[in-house]
Protein backbone atom coordinates (compact mmCIF):
# COMPACT_ATOMS: atom_id res chain seq x y z
CA UNK A 1 0.00 0.00 0.00
CA UNK A 2 1.93 3.25 -0.73
CA UNK A 3 2.80 5.78 2.00
CA UNK A 4 3.01 8.84 1.02
CA UNK A 5 2.87 12.38 2.13
CA UNK A 6 1.54 15.51 0.77
CA UNK A 7 4.74 18.78 1.30
CA UNK A 8 1.95 21.18 -1.39
CA UNK A 9 -0.79 20.70 -3.67
CA UNK A 10 1.91 20.17 -6.62
CA UNK A 11 4.57 18.66 -4.42
CA UNK A 12 4.73 15.15 -2.44
CA UNK A 13 7.17 12.71 -0.46
CA UNK A 14 7.07 9.47 -1.82
CA UNK A 15 10.17 7.61 0.14
CA UNK A 16 10.21 4.86 2.48
CA UNK A 17 11.92 4.32 5.28
CA UNK A 18 14.15 1.09 6.97
CA UNK A 19 14.65 -0.22 9.98
CA UNK A 20 15.96 -3.32 9.00
CA UNK A 21 19.25 -1.89 7.74
CA UNK A 22 21.85 -2.79 10.30
CA UNK A 23 24.68 -0.74 9.10
CA UNK A 24 24.32 2.27 6.45
CA UNK A 25 27.03 1.40 3.72
CA UNK A 26 27.81 -1.36 5.72
CA UNK A 27 29.77 0.79 8.55
CA UNK A 28 27.47 2.67 10.37
CA UNK A 29 25.16 1.18 12.38
CA UNK A 30 21.27 2.13 12.21
CA UNK A 31 20.06 1.45 15.63
CA UNK A 32 16.83 4.06 14.80
CA UNK A 33 16.94 3.16 10.72
CA UNK A 34 17.03 5.79 7.96
CA UNK A 35 14.73 7.22 5.59
CA UNK A 36 15.52 7.23 1.81
CA UNK A 37 13.40 10.50 0.66
CA UNK A 38 11.96 11.31 -2.96
CA UNK A 39 9.85 13.39 -3.86
CA UNK A 40 7.19 13.90 -7.01
CA UNK A 41 6.63 17.67 -8.55
CA UNK A 42 3.40 17.77 -10.33
CA UNK A 43 2.53 20.73 -13.02
CA UNK A 44 2.12 20.76 -17.00
CA UNK A 45 5.10 18.02 -16.85
CA UNK A 46 5.69 15.81 -13.81
CA UNK A 47 9.14 14.99 -12.53
CA UNK A 48 10.73 12.18 -10.06
CA UNK A 49 13.09 14.04 -7.63
CA UNK A 50 15.76 10.64 -7.06
CA UNK A 51 14.53 7.24 -6.32
CA UNK A 52 15.57 5.15 -3.15
CA UNK A 53 17.53 2.18 -1.82
CA UNK A 54 16.45 -1.09 -2.81
CA UNK A 55 15.32 -1.86 0.05
CA UNK A 56 12.44 0.30 0.02
CA UNK A 57 11.83 0.09 -3.97
CA UNK A 58 8.41 -1.32 -4.47
CA UNK A 59 6.77 1.46 -1.61
CA UNK A 60 8.60 3.83 -4.11
CA UNK A 61 6.68 3.08 -7.25
CA UNK A 62 3.53 2.42 -5.70
CA UNK A 63 3.57 5.95 -3.94
CA UNK A 64 4.78 7.35 -7.53
CA UNK A 65 1.52 5.95 -8.95
CA UNK A 66 -0.41 7.29 -6.25
CA UNK A 67 0.77 10.61 -6.77
CA UNK A 68 0.46 10.63 -10.67
CA UNK A 69 -1.97 8.19 -11.24
CA UNK A 70 -2.26 7.75 -15.08
CA UNK A 71 0.30 10.26 -15.82
CA UNK A 72 3.72 8.98 -16.74
CA UNK A 73 6.36 11.07 -15.22
CA UNK A 74 8.59 13.22 -17.78
CA UNK A 75 11.50 13.84 -16.06
CA UNK A 76 13.89 11.65 -13.13
CA UNK A 77 15.95 14.58 -11.63
CA UNK A 78 19.17 12.48 -9.72
CA UNK A 79 20.39 14.85 -7.51
CA UNK A 80 22.90 11.83 -6.75
CA UNK A 81 23.81 9.02 -7.84
CA UNK A 82 24.88 6.81 -4.49
CA UNK A 83 22.59 3.94 -4.11
CA UNK A 84 21.05 4.52 -1.54
CA UNK A 85 19.09 7.19 -3.89
CA UNK A 86 19.72 5.84 -7.38
CA UNK A 87 19.34 2.13 -6.75
CA UNK A 88 15.63 2.98 -8.67
CA UNK A 89 17.18 4.13 -11.71
CA UNK A 90 17.47 1.47 -14.35
CA UNK A 91 13.97 -0.18 -13.07
CA UNK A 92 12.04 3.88 -13.70
CA UNK A 93 13.91 3.85 -17.32
CA UNK A 94 12.16 0.45 -18.37
CA UNK A 95 9.38 1.52 -16.92
CA UNK A 96 8.60 4.89 -18.39
CA UNK A 97 11.22 4.48 -21.23
CA UNK A 98 10.31 8.08 -22.72
CA UNK A 99 11.54 9.48 -19.16
CA UNK A 100 14.59 12.07 -19.30
CA UNK A 101 17.23 11.93 -16.68
CA UNK A 102 18.20 15.07 -16.03
CA UNK A 103 21.18 15.79 -13.81
CA UNK A 104 24.76 17.08 -14.86
CA UNK A 105 27.76 15.49 -16.87
CA UNK A 106 29.24 13.51 -14.16
CA UNK A 107 26.30 11.47 -13.32
CA UNK A 108 26.17 10.23 -16.25
CA UNK A 109 29.60 9.00 -15.89
CA UNK A 110 28.66 6.77 -12.91
CA UNK A 111 25.45 6.06 -13.82
CA UNK A 112 26.88 4.31 -16.81
CA UNK A 113 29.42 2.39 -14.78
CA UNK A 114 26.73 1.39 -11.82
CA UNK A 115 24.94 0.05 -14.70
CA UNK A 116 27.15 -1.18 -17.28
CA UNK A 117 24.73 0.54 -19.58
CA UNK A 118 24.86 3.58 -21.62
CA UNK A 119 22.05 5.99 -20.68
CA UNK A 120 22.73 8.89 -23.02
CA UNK A 121 19.88 8.04 -25.01
CA UNK A 122 17.73 9.21 -21.63
CA UNK A 123 19.98 11.62 -20.77
CA UNK A 124 19.23 15.67 -20.24
CA UNK A 125 22.04 17.06 -19.20
CA UNK A 126 21.87 20.56 -16.96
CA UNK A 127 24.93 23.01 -16.25
CA UNK A 128 25.17 24.92 -13.14
CA UNK A 129 21.88 28.29 -13.35
CA UNK A 130 19.94 25.84 -16.07
CA UNK A 131 16.91 25.90 -15.88
CA UNK A 132 14.05 23.12 -16.19
CA UNK A 133 10.13 24.40 -16.95
CA UNK A 134 7.14 21.95 -15.90
CA UNK A 135 5.13 24.39 -16.20
CA UNK A 136 4.43 26.88 -13.43
CA UNK A 137 6.97 25.78 -11.21
CA UNK A 138 10.75 25.72 -12.81
CA UNK A 139 13.56 24.11 -11.42
CA UNK A 140 16.91 25.98 -11.49
CA UNK A 141 20.06 23.78 -10.76
CA UNK A 142 23.26 24.52 -8.63
CA UNK A 143 26.08 21.75 -8.23
CA UNK A 144 27.60 21.25 -4.92
CA UNK A 145 30.71 18.75 -5.37
CA UNK A 146 31.67 16.95 -2.73
CA UNK A 147 28.70 17.16 -0.80
CA UNK A 148 28.97 14.01 -0.78
CA UNK A 149 30.22 13.19 -3.83
CA UNK A 150 31.49 14.87 -7.02
CA UNK A 151 28.50 14.75 -9.16
CA UNK A 152 26.05 16.09 -6.36
CA UNK A 153 23.31 18.54 -7.62
CA UNK A 154 21.10 20.65 -5.74
CA UNK A 155 18.29 21.92 -7.29
CA UNK A 156 16.29 25.01 -6.21
CA UNK A 157 12.02 24.74 -7.39
CA UNK A 158 11.52 28.97 -7.86
CA UNK A 159 8.13 29.15 -7.60
CA UNK A 160 7.27 27.57 -3.81
CA UNK A 161 11.04 28.53 -2.98
CA UNK A 162 11.76 24.80 -1.96
CA UNK A 163 15.47 23.51 -2.06
CA UNK A 164 16.13 19.43 -2.81
CA UNK A 165 19.36 19.70 -1.16
CA UNK A 166 20.53 15.89 -1.78
CA UNK A 167 22.82 14.63 1.39
CA UNK A 168 22.91 18.37 3.14
CA UNK A 169 20.69 18.38 5.79
CA UNK A 170 20.22 14.72 5.82
CA UNK A 171 19.90 13.29 9.38
CA UNK A 172 20.12 9.12 10.23
CA UNK A 173 16.90 8.12 11.56
CA UNK A 174 14.01 6.65 10.26
CA UNK A 175 10.40 8.92 9.95
CA UNK A 176 8.10 8.03 12.35
CA UNK A 177 5.27 9.08 9.97
CA UNK A 178 6.05 12.86 10.58
CA UNK A 179 8.09 14.35 8.13
CA UNK A 180 8.49 17.58 9.01
CA UNK A 181 10.78 19.39 11.21
CA UNK A 182 7.91 20.70 13.11
CA UNK A 183 6.14 17.86 13.24
CA UNK A 184 9.34 16.34 15.50
CA UNK A 185 11.27 17.09 18.28
CA UNK A 186 14.45 17.66 16.10
CA UNK A 187 16.68 18.62 18.76
CA UNK A 188 15.21 15.80 21.26
CA UNK A 189 14.85 12.95 18.64
CA UNK A 190 17.29 13.79 15.81
CA UNK A 191 19.79 16.35 16.26
CA UNK A 192 22.14 13.49 17.33
CA UNK A 193 21.70 11.53 14.67
CA UNK A 194 21.86 14.48 11.94
CA UNK A 195 25.17 15.67 13.88
CA UNK A 196 26.61 11.92 13.80
CA UNK A 197 25.02 12.03 9.83
CA UNK A 198 26.46 14.77 9.22
CA UNK A 199 29.84 14.42 10.95
CA UNK A 200 30.91 10.79 9.24
CA UNK A 201 29.17 11.18 5.38
CA UNK A 202 29.74 14.42 5.03
CA UNK A 203 32.98 15.77 7.46
CA UNK A 204 35.41 15.42 5.79
CA UNK A 205 34.03 18.08 2.97
CA UNK A 206 33.70 21.04 5.31
CA UNK A 207 35.19 23.40 2.69
CA UNK A 208 32.75 22.12 -0.12
CA UNK A 209 29.51 22.60 2.42
CA UNK A 210 30.79 26.16 3.09
CA UNK A 211 30.94 26.99 -0.60
CA UNK A 212 27.54 25.26 -0.92
CA UNK A 213 26.48 27.39 1.41
CA UNK A 214 27.90 30.41 -0.02
CA UNK A 215 26.77 29.43 -2.87
CA UNK A 216 22.91 29.45 -1.85
CA UNK A 217 23.16 32.66 0.35
CA UNK A 218 21.50 34.76 -1.33
CA UNK A 219 18.77 32.32 -2.43
CA UNK A 220 15.53 32.49 -0.69
CA UNK A 221 14.62 29.27 0.40
CA UNK A 222 11.53 28.60 2.50
CA UNK A 223 11.88 24.85 2.44
CA UNK A 224 14.80 22.04 1.97
CA UNK A 225 13.68 18.45 1.59
CA UNK A 226 17.02 16.81 2.00
CA UNK A 227 17.07 13.23 1.01
CA UNK A 228 17.27 11.52 4.50
CA UNK A 229 15.00 12.76 7.90
CA UNK A 230 12.81 15.41 8.07
CA UNK A 231 11.49 18.27 5.69
CA UNK A 232 12.69 21.62 6.68
CA UNK A 233 9.47 23.68 6.19
CA UNK A 234 10.39 26.22 9.60
CA UNK A 235 13.25 27.67 11.89
CA UNK A 236 15.41 26.87 8.75
CA UNK A 237 18.30 29.22 10.07
CA UNK A 238 18.43 26.57 13.17
CA UNK A 239 19.43 23.75 10.58
CA UNK A 240 21.60 26.23 8.75
CA UNK A 241 23.76 27.63 11.46
CA UNK A 242 24.77 24.15 12.95
CA UNK A 243 25.72 23.19 8.98
CA UNK A 244 27.97 26.62 9.11
CA UNK A 245 29.52 25.34 12.26
CA UNK A 246 30.32 21.48 11.62
CA UNK A 247 31.59 22.58 8.57
CA UNK A 248 33.86 25.19 10.15
CA UNK A 249 34.94 22.37 12.68
CA UNK A 250 33.91 24.77 15.07
CA UNK A 251 32.10 22.79 18.28
CA UNK A 252 28.58 23.89 19.49
CA UNK A 253 29.32 23.47 23.18
CA UNK A 254 32.85 23.93 25.21
CA UNK A 255 33.25 20.83 27.12
CA UNK A 256 35.69 17.83 26.83
CA UNK A 257 35.06 14.54 25.22
CA UNK A 258 37.51 11.46 27.12
CA UNK A 259 37.78 8.84 24.96
CA UNK A 260 40.11 5.73 25.81
CA UNK A 261 41.28 2.34 25.06
CA UNK A 262 41.87 0.01 28.17
CA UNK A 263 43.19 -4.19 28.19
CA UNK A 264 42.63 -4.89 31.60
CA UNK A 265 40.74 -1.13 33.10
CA UNK A 266 43.95 0.64 34.23
CA UNK A 267 44.09 3.33 31.48
CA UNK A 268 40.52 3.10 32.12
CA UNK A 269 40.53 3.63 35.69
CA UNK A 270 42.97 6.84 34.88
CA UNK A 271 40.45 8.08 32.23
CA UNK A 272 37.54 7.95 34.62
CA UNK A 273 39.74 9.59 37.32
CA UNK A 274 40.72 12.25 34.73
CA UNK A 275 36.67 12.83 34.48
CA UNK A 276 36.33 13.32 37.65
CA UNK A 277 38.82 15.97 38.12
CA UNK A 278 36.97 17.63 35.19
CA UNK A 279 33.76 17.63 36.80
CA UNK A 280 35.60 18.54 40.04
CA UNK A 281 36.59 21.81 38.27
CA UNK A 282 32.63 22.56 36.89
CA UNK A 283 33.32 21.39 33.14
CA UNK A 284 29.81 21.01 32.29
CA UNK A 285 30.07 19.25 29.34
CA UNK A 286 31.54 15.58 29.89
CA UNK A 287 31.63 12.95 27.33
CA UNK A 288 33.64 9.84 28.36
CA UNK A 289 33.34 6.88 25.79
CA UNK A 290 35.41 3.13 25.78
CA UNK A 291 36.08 3.18 21.95
CA UNK A 292 36.22 -0.62 21.96
CA UNK A 293 32.44 -0.35 23.85
CA UNK A 294 31.49 2.73 21.02
CA UNK A 295 31.14 3.02 17.50
CA UNK A 296 33.80 5.30 16.33
CA UNK A 297 31.01 6.98 14.46
CA UNK A 298 29.27 8.03 17.40
CA UNK A 299 32.60 9.34 18.77
CA UNK A 300 33.35 11.32 15.95
CA UNK A 301 29.69 13.24 16.29
CA UNK A 302 30.52 13.74 19.51
CA UNK A 303 34.24 15.02 18.32
CA UNK A 304 32.59 17.58 16.15
CA UNK A 305 30.55 18.83 19.00
CA UNK A 306 32.64 19.47 21.92
CA UNK A 307 35.63 21.98 22.03
CA UNK A 308 38.12 19.81 23.65
CA UNK A 309 39.25 15.99 23.33
CA UNK A 310 41.38 13.67 25.56
CA UNK A 311 42.44 10.99 24.31
CA UNK A 312 43.78 7.54 26.50
CA UNK A 313 45.21 4.53 25.21
CA UNK A 314 47.63 1.66 26.01
CA UNK A 315 50.87 0.73 23.79
CA UNK A 316 50.26 -2.44 21.67
CA UNK A 317 52.49 -4.37 19.91
CA UNK A 318 54.75 -1.55 19.92
CA UNK A 319 51.68 0.65 18.33
CA UNK A 320 48.70 2.30 19.51
CA UNK A 321 45.73 0.32 20.67
CA UNK A 322 44.19 -0.80 17.33
CA UNK A 323 40.43 0.62 18.14
CA UNK A 324 42.06 3.97 19.66
CA UNK A 325 44.46 3.95 15.87
CA UNK A 326 41.06 3.46 13.97
CA UNK A 327 39.09 6.30 15.94
CA UNK A 328 42.20 8.51 15.82
CA UNK A 329 42.96 7.66 12.54
CA UNK A 330 39.14 8.48 11.38
CA UNK A 331 39.68 12.03 12.98
CA UNK A 332 42.74 12.87 10.33
CA UNK A 333 40.57 11.40 7.54
CA UNK A 334 37.49 13.39 8.29
CA UNK A 335 39.65 16.62 8.12
CA UNK A 336 38.86 16.96 11.63
CA UNK A 337 40.55 20.65 13.03
CA UNK A 338 40.48 23.28 15.66
CA UNK A 339 40.45 21.25 18.46
CA UNK A 340 41.99 21.48 22.11
CA UNK A 341 43.98 18.01 23.10
CA UNK A 342 45.46 16.05 25.40
CA UNK A 343 46.83 12.83 25.39
CA UNK A 344 47.26 9.73 28.15
CA UNK A 345 49.39 6.93 26.85
CA UNK A 346 50.02 3.99 28.87
CA UNK A 347 52.79 0.64 28.76
CA UNK A 348 54.60 -1.70 30.84
CA UNK A 349 57.55 -1.33 28.38
CA UNK A 350 58.21 0.52 25.83
CA UNK A 351 55.58 2.89 26.01
CA UNK A 352 54.93 4.37 22.53
CA UNK A 353 51.41 5.03 22.25
CA UNK A 354 51.22 8.77 23.42
CA UNK A 355 54.28 9.65 21.44
CA UNK A 356 52.19 7.70 18.20
CA UNK A 357 48.96 10.12 19.71
CA UNK A 358 50.61 13.14 19.99
CA UNK A 359 52.32 12.70 16.12
CA UNK A 360 48.97 11.75 14.82
CA UNK A 361 47.21 14.82 16.27
CA UNK A 362 50.08 16.57 14.75
CA UNK A 363 48.93 16.12 11.32
CA UNK A 364 46.08 17.43 11.84
CA UNK A 365 45.21 20.73 11.07
CA UNK A 366 45.36 23.32 14.35
CA UNK A 367 44.99 20.39 17.37
CA UNK A 368 46.57 22.02 20.22
CA UNK A 369 48.57 20.37 22.39
CA UNK A 370 47.76 21.77 25.71
CA UNK A 371 50.59 19.63 27.45
CA UNK A 372 53.10 17.03 27.38
CA UNK A 373 51.58 13.44 26.62
CA UNK A 374 51.20 12.20 29.74
CA UNK A 375 52.31 8.64 30.32
CA UNK A 376 51.36 5.65 32.43
CA UNK A 377 53.49 3.30 33.57
CA UNK A 378 50.77 -0.32 33.72
CA UNK A 379 48.50 1.61 35.88
CA UNK A 380 48.07 5.29 37.83
CA UNK A 381 50.04 5.45 40.76
CA UNK A 382 49.59 7.59 43.90
CA UNK A 383 52.54 9.72 43.13
CA UNK A 384 51.21 10.57 39.20
CA UNK A 385 47.85 12.37 41.06
CA UNK A 386 49.65 15.38 41.92
CA UNK A 387 50.39 15.43 38.03
CA UNK A 388 46.92 14.29 36.79
CA UNK A 389 45.37 17.02 38.43
CA UNK A 390 47.64 19.81 37.13
CA UNK A 391 46.71 18.45 33.41
CA UNK A 392 42.97 18.49 34.48
CA UNK A 393 43.54 22.36 35.98
CA UNK A 394 45.02 22.95 32.46
CA UNK A 395 41.99 21.15 30.43
CA UNK A 396 39.68 22.74 32.62
CA UNK A 397 41.16 26.57 32.48
CA UNK A 398 41.50 26.11 28.54
CA UNK A 399 37.60 24.54 28.51
CA UNK A 400 36.58 27.94 30.81
CA UNK A 401 38.84 30.68 29.03
CA UNK A 402 36.73 33.04 27.38
CA UNK A 403 36.72 33.16 23.22
FE1 LIG B 1 22.47 9.40 1.04
FE2 LIG B 1 25.64 10.10 -0.29
O1 LIG B 1 24.02 9.15 -0.06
Amino acid sequence: MHNIRQISPSLHWVGGNDRRLAYFENIFPLPQGISYNAYVLTDEKTALLDTVDYAVLERYFENVDAVLGPRKPDYLVVHHVEPDHAAGLMQVVQRWPEIKIVSGAKTLQYINQFYDTDFASHFLEVKEGEELSLGSHTLKFYFAPMVHWPEVMLSYEVQEKVLFSADAFGTFRALPGSLFNDEVDFEADFLEEARRYYANIVGKYGLQVQMALKKLAGVDIRMICPLHGPVWRSNLDYILQKYDLWSRYEPEDKGVLVAYSTMYGHTENAALVFAGLLADRGIEHIRVFDVSETHFSYIISDIFRLSHLVLAAPTYNAGLYPPMHTLVHDMGALSLQNRKVAVIGNGTWAPASHNIMQKMLAEMKNMQLLAEPFLLKSALSAAQRPALEALADTVAASVKEKT
